[in-house]
């Protein structure tokens, strides 16, 4: 699939077959995040990554807008890492761009995907912090599933938010 083609296909899908990504398509959901670009290539972000049932269950119950991961096949939690950025803030915009390559990688792979932000909302991000065990920030949880839905585009170009100087 082309670029442009992957940017176009991608959609927040909320329902999942019952059928189990393997962890190699996970890991390559990866390595697309940590090629995303960074401030100082810092790479201020780490990833938790899990398909258990029960820890799926509680994220669901520490993050408000999260049910799809009951059918998900796995969740990957962007966890942003301030302390490895000391001189700058762009740690929420380097975690952010990794989640969009997570989405777009998918999409490629014919993959769907939902964000789930976290970070700045409280009090989700320090209970899905509670529950994946870590210290650095989660910023999105990201629900990653074979679709069992195929929503409709919602994303458009609208020249009306556009200058050209
Ligand atoms: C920062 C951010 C946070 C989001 N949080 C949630 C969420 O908590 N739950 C959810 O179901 N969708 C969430 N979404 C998905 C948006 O609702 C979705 O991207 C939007 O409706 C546009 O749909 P599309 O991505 O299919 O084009 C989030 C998206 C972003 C970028």
């Amino acid at each position: 699939m082309q670029t442009m083609e992957a940017i176009r296909a991608r959609r927040n899908v909320r329902k999942y077959k019952a059928e189990a990504v393997p962890r190699e398509q996970i890991e390559r959901l990866l390595e697309a995040a940590m090629l995303a670009p960074s401030a100082v290539n810092s790479r201020p972000w780490e990833f938790v990554v899990t398909d258990k049932r029960e820890i799926l269950q509680r994220l669901t119950e520490a993050h408000p807008a999260s049910r799809m991961l009951l059918t998900a096949s796995w969740a990957i939690a962007v966890c942003g890492r301030p302390d490895l950025q000391p001189k700058h803030n762009f740690w929420q915009q380097d975690c952010a761009a990794a989640a969009e390559n997570i989405l777009l990688a998918a999409a490629d792979m014919g993959l769907g995907t939902c964000w789930c932000g976290c970070y700045p909302a409280e009090p989700r991000t320090s209970e899905v912090q509670k529950v994946l065990g870590v210290t650095s920030v989660p910023v999105a949880l990201i629900a990653v599933g074979v679709p069992d839905e195929a929503p409709a585009q919602k994303g458009f170009y609208d020249p009306s938010r556009v200058t050209f100087l």
